[in-house]
């Protein structure tokens, strides 16, 4: 019996794999997506703890989908499961049953594998009461790897790929090292295995994903570990599998080998999200970033000479404790001596359990919204000089969903700016309708326009 399954998914590209790997698993219960929470027999809200604004949103959202369910259950008898996973539930997940005693289930990320048997105890509770009282955030010495299913079917022709996950940085700000565990990299087979599946599922390019991707140190059969370098040259080697990224990145674990790489390989993409958080020293070292400005110029120096064209990214925190004036236009400076091709900017979000959260020198609300202003402004105008030099420039671009008009395609430029292109052309007399036939493909694109977001571009 086919069952409907509705996610939503907050915050990074993990959880973006990990929702799509959470389908896998349950399909095979017959779970299959909808995107109507109000048709769902399960509803999993999977989850972000980064900001305290993105956790504050899932008690909000538990209230409009508790609503649901009861509606359910009055219209037609139909009880709907409420799970909650992802990176709230492992930090909150006692606190989000004893708030909540709508949500039957809570799960942490690395124990999804698991569904299966927590929906059947659920399944049980459930005959005895209203609401089930499952949780499981275990941190397991097994890997849920280990246990995923094969994937069936892909979302498009560029897809996610985990290779390693976790984090033992602990920066003084962020919640990661807890929700998310040790650092652990996925067996060098295991990734290659996934990857080769993907290309077969009609996937071009993969986002190599991690919290600390260039971390990646994976053991091969061979009994090697390998690098994250090693292991892009090794996936390079697959057929079909055209475009290779990979993020994010930290700047202590940018190996030569890796700067080296995007000399090297044709396949691996001219663009690198590299956060930096901060161009004071002070403020870094606080932060526990355990590097300086210096090692991230030199860095971008190095990468600048391995490829000259490669598009550069990265996050910065305003209004970390203590941050001055004086360490805030460091920040500044920072920006507008690298010249980022895109980039993104938080206020400082004190999060419960972690060192800077109680430090005495926080700062300002009102400071931090100023501070965010002048810096985004800094960085709109600089991703729209990078776009706008784009302008005349043919470049291929994997041509990946509908835009928002009939005729018009999606996709992203090898440096990452989402580009609309006119494919009408490239239709051959077929019907417009026909447009999406063409998705999965890559075409040559003569860009026409630049937004401070986005590219314009017509098929040559
Ligand atoms: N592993 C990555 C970052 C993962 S979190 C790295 O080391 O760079 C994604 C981004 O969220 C961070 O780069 C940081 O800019 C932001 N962030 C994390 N914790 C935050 C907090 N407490 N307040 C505001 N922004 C935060
Ligand atoms: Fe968080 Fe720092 Fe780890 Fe990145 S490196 S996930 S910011 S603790
Ligand atoms: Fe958020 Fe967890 Fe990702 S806290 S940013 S979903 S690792």
């Amino acid at each position: 019996m086919t069952q409907k399954l509705y996610i939503k998914t907050y915050g990074c590209q993990m959880n973006v794999y990990d929702t799509k790997r959470m389908t896998d698993v349950l399909a095979p219960l017959g779970f299959e997506r909808t995107e109507d929470p109000a048709d769902a027999h399960l509803v999993i809200l999977n989850t972000c703890h980064i900001r305290e604004k993105a956790a504050e949103k899932v008690y909000s959202d538990i209230g409009r989908i508790r609503l649901m369910k009861e509606k359910r259950l009055e219209n037609n008898g139909d009880d709907m499961v409420i799970a909650v996973a992802g990176c709230v539930a492992q930090a909150e997940g006692a606190e989000i049953m004893r708030r909540q005693p709508v949500v039957d289930m809570v799960l942490g990320p690395q124990t999804y594998h698991r569904l299966p048997d927590m929906l059947e105890k659920v399944a049980e509770q459930k005959k005895e009461r209203r609401t089930a009282r499952v949780m499981d955030t275990d941190f397991p010495t097994e890997s849920k790897f280990d246990h995923l299913p094969e994937e069936k079917v892909v979302e498009g022709p560029a897809s996610f790929l985990s290779v390693q996950e976790g984090c033992d940085k602990f920066c003084t700000f962020c919640v990661v090292p807890y929700t998310r565990g040790a650092e652990f990299s996925r067996p060098v087979e295991q990734i290659e295995e996934e990857a080769r599946r993907l290309v077969e599922l009609g996937v071009v390019e993969v986002t190599l994903l991690g919290q600390n991707v260039n971390a990646y140190h994976g053991t091969s059969k061979a009994g090697n570990t390998v690098s994250l370098a090693e292991l892009i040259a090794r996936l390079d080697k697959i057929e079909g599998l055209e475009r290779i990224r990979y993020t994010t990145s930290h700047p202590r674990d940018m190996q030569d080998d890796l700067i080296d790489a995007h000399g090297e390989i044709a396949s691996l993409m001219p663009y690198l999200h590299l956060p930096i958080q901060s161009g004071s020293n002070a403020i870094l070292e606080a932060m526990n970033r355990k590097h300086t400005t210096d090692r991230y110029y030199d860095i971008i120096e190095r990468l600048r000479k391995a490829r000259p064209d490669i598009s550069l990214s990265s996050d910065f925190i305003v209004g970390f404790p203590g941050e001055t004036d004086a360490d805030f236009e460091d920040t500044m400076t920072l920006v507008d001596t690298v010249k980022y091709g895109s980039a993104y900017s938080f206020k400082y979000s004190p999060r419960p359990g972690t060192p800077a959260s109680v430090m005495e020198t926080q700062v300002d609300e009102a400071v931090k919204a100023e501070r965010l202003a002048r810096l985004q402004d800094l960085i709109n105008q600089q991703q729209f000089d990078y776009n706008k030099a784009a302008v005349g420039q043919t470049m291929r671009v994997l041509l990946e969903r509908p835009s928002r008009d009939v005729g018009f395609l999606a996709g992203r430029s090898p440096y990452m700016q989402a580009v609309h292109m006119d494919v009408r052309k490239m239709l051959d007399g077929k019907p417009e309708e026909e447009y999406t036939s063409l998705i999965g493909q890559f075409a040559e694109v003569k860009i026409t326009g630049a937004g401070p977001n986005s590219l314009q571009g017509e098929l040559v």
